[in-house]
């Protein structure tokens, strides 16, 4: 999508982090922006409206189906129909795989797979319908590599990177001018390390092990002091969606981990560590 000025952007997980960015970012290029969050949106509204655009908040739980279908048929009456959607509220609380709770598997897993699900099974045909529009998927460079300690956030990555790329795939094969993203950063500071401010009510928090508290500290330092900021990585999408690009990787120091992960499936060998490359 090369024109941005006076189309209709859509942005989920806008309260904080990327998706504030996101939202602010798309109202610099003069889009109209819709804001979704389960958390108050108030300053992030007044932020992008300050831009002079025309702007719309809703919470929601990007987790339920219904709710993202009412944000879509929201924008619809208010702006007009999104042009631009970014899939992008997620969740990150760790844990070896056996010791991350049912009720935590599904929180996951709800919010960064099934969020991500719902926002195309909501928008996609909408954007079909006008022939025009562009798709941005949060997933992480959890969607390419698997660090230790995060078993349900990497399962829910790499499902959105295969969503993703399955999405592009069946859009070109039916013509359509959809455009498809997926966004995969590495350590960016936000607030994803203080991701239990979103556990849902009545959702008993996990005992945690010796070694996820110590992982749950390496995850806080290094989301920290990630060289990158939101600003850096929304700017990073704007021009990715001008440009049309599909993978989004804002950090090419992490290439090593990849290229070294898909050497090992190719080679066959034991997968090695990339949080020790
Ligand atoms: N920050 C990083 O280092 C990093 C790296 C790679 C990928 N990501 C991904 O970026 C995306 C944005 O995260 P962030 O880093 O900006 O963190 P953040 O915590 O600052 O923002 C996440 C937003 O999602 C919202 N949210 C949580 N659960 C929700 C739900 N059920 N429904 C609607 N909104 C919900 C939160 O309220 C919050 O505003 C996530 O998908 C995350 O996995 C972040």
């Amino acid at each position: 999508m090369k024109e941005l000025e006076g189309k209709v952007a859509a942005v989920t997980g806008a309260a904080s982090g990327l998706g504030r960015a996101m939202a602010l970012a798309f109202a610099d290029e003069g889009m109209h922006v819709a804001l979704g969050d389960v958390s108050d949106l108030d300053e992030v509204l007044t932020a992008v409206k300050r831009r002079g655009v025309n702007a719309l908040a809703m919470r929601l739980d990007v987790s339920k189906a219904l709710e993202v279908e009412a944000f879509a048929q929201k924008i619809d009456a208010e702006l007009g129909g999104a042009h631009l959607v970014c899939n992008n509220a997620g969740v990150s609380p760790l844990g070896a795989a056996w010791e991350t709770s049912v009720g935590d598997w599904q929180w996951i897993l709800g919010v960064n797979l099934w969020g991500v699900i719902n926002g195309v099974r909501s928008f996609v045909p909408r954007l079909i319908a006008r022939n025009e529009g562009h798709v941005i998927n949060t997933a992480s460079v959890a969607g390419l590599i698997n660090p230790p300690g995060s078993g349900a956030y990497n399962v829910t990555k790499h499902a959105v990177v295969a969503l993703s790329e399955t999405l592009h795939h069946d859009l070109r094969e039916r013509n359509s001018a959809v455009g498809v993203s997926v966004l995969c950063p590495a350590y960016v500071p936000t607030g994803i390390a203080d991701s239990e401010r979103n556990r849902p009510s009545g959702l008993q928090a996990t005992v945690k092990s010796r070694e996820t508290l110590a992982r749950e500290q390496m995850l806080r330092k290094a989301v920290e002091s990630g060289r990158l900021s939101a600003d850096d990585v929304a700017r990073a999408v704007v021009q990715a969606v001008k440009d049309e690009r599909f993978y989004i990787l804002t950090h090419p120091r992490i290439k090593g981990a990849i290229r070294a992960r898909m050497e090992d499936i190719l080679e066959e060998r034991t997968p090695r560590n990339p949080m020790a490359l």
